[in-house]
């Protein structure tokens, strides 16, 4: 039997997450076996509500930083040979903050639960990068190897970010996807820390003006949830592919560059907002461009992000038009 057409059980942290909950249903739909787990610190159980009941679902309100957890959770599902570990504090200005307990969070309880899962012999760790760990980086598009010790990083979640890549690439077993500015349905639009796109689709809904903090030239690569999901199953050997297993570390972005206001004009143009975009100052520490190479993971596992930026774009609306909280 070909890899990907096996039945993985999947341990997915971080699943109350807005890329969790999406990653959950789709290995759900595929007929895998996931265990779940969250603390609740960023993630909401509402973001597990289409799946929180499917008979091959087992939820487990558990912070990563337990001990001996996916030995815990395996003694339990003894199917479990794959974990993609999500489950991160996922806010830069509280890592500014917090930064032991980021470093511990972010960085220790990945190589605990990375040591685990070697011990327990699972196929695959797929670990949540970051684009934070290029520091300020303005050598584009970005490649995997420009992040290394030398890099300047802004935040430690950046820097915690960057070493758990390493660790990750260096085991057989681990896949470090190294993500963009993902958007999409379910992301929180409400904190003051939410993506740019969140932001805009809830305040073009409210008619209200956007928010461009800065000239807005500054420019982003956005890649849709569908798509990043789609580089999860391929990182997790669970889609069909004709390429050899991959390891060690790649970009997930979609090698296209977006300035802020261009984002502004077609969110306007979609929405029918016509309300011209009202400057702020520009945001402190904030990063001028930033831009994925993608020929890495394409080369591995064949991927690319698919989806076109107004068609993600389209898609997150409806989705915001239909869930979107009252004020
Ligand atoms: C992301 C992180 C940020 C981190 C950085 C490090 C998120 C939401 N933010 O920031 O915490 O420091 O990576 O790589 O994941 N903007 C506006 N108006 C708004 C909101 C944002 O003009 O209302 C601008 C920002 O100034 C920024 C751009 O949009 O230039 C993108 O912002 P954001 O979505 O927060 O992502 P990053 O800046 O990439």
């Amino acid at each position: 039997m070909k890899e990907h057409q096996e039945k993985r059980g999947c341990v997915v942290t971080g699943v109350a997450g807005f890329v969790g909950s999406h990653l959950a249903e789709r290995l759900l739909s595929l007929g895998h076996e996931v265990v779940g787990v969250d603390n609740f610190f960023s993630g909401h159980p509402e973001n597990m509500a289409s799946f929180r009941d499917h008979p091959a679902f087992n939820f487990y309100e558990k912070s990563i930083a337990e001990q001996n957890l996916l030995e815990d959770l395996t003694e339990k599902h003894p199917s479990l040979n794959c974990c993609f570990h999500l489950a991160a504090i996922v806010s830069v200005p509280y890592s500014m903050d917090h930064e032991d307990e980021t470093m511990e969070l972010n960085f220790t309880a990945t190589v605990r639960l990375l040591q685990s899962a070697e011990k327990l012999q699972f196929k695959r760790f797929v670990f949540a990068g970051s684009a934070a760990e290029y520091g300020n980086d303005q050598r584009l598009p970005l490649q995997e190897a420009y992040a290394d010790e030398n890099t300047a990083h802004a935040s430690p979640y950046g820097r915690a970010k960057f070493l758990g890549s390493q660790k990750v690439a260096s085991s057989p077993l681990g896949v470090a996807l190294r993500f963009f500015n993902i958007y999409g349905p379910r992301q929180d639009p409400r904190s003051p820390y939410s993506g740019v796109i969140s932001r805009f689709l809830d305040m073009a809904l409210a008619e209200e003006r956007l928010t461009v903090f800065g000239d807005g030239l500054q420019a982003r690569d956005f890649v849709y949830i569908s798509d990043v999901v789609d580089a999860y199953l391929l990182a997790g050997g669970l889609q069909d592919s004709s390429f050899e297993v991959c390891h060690g570390i790649y970009n997930i972005g979609t090698g296209r560059s977006t300035t802020i206001l261009e984002l502004a004009e077609i969110i306007k143009a979609l929405t029918g907002n016509g309300n011209a975009p009202r400057f702020l100052p520009e945001r402190p520490g904030d990063i001028r461009f930033s831009l994925a190479s993608v020929e890495a993971f394409s080369k591995a596992a064949g991927w690319r992000a698919g989806t076109s930026l107004r068609d993600g774009l389209r898609a997150t609306l409806q989705w915001y038009r239909e869930h979107r909280p009252e004020e």
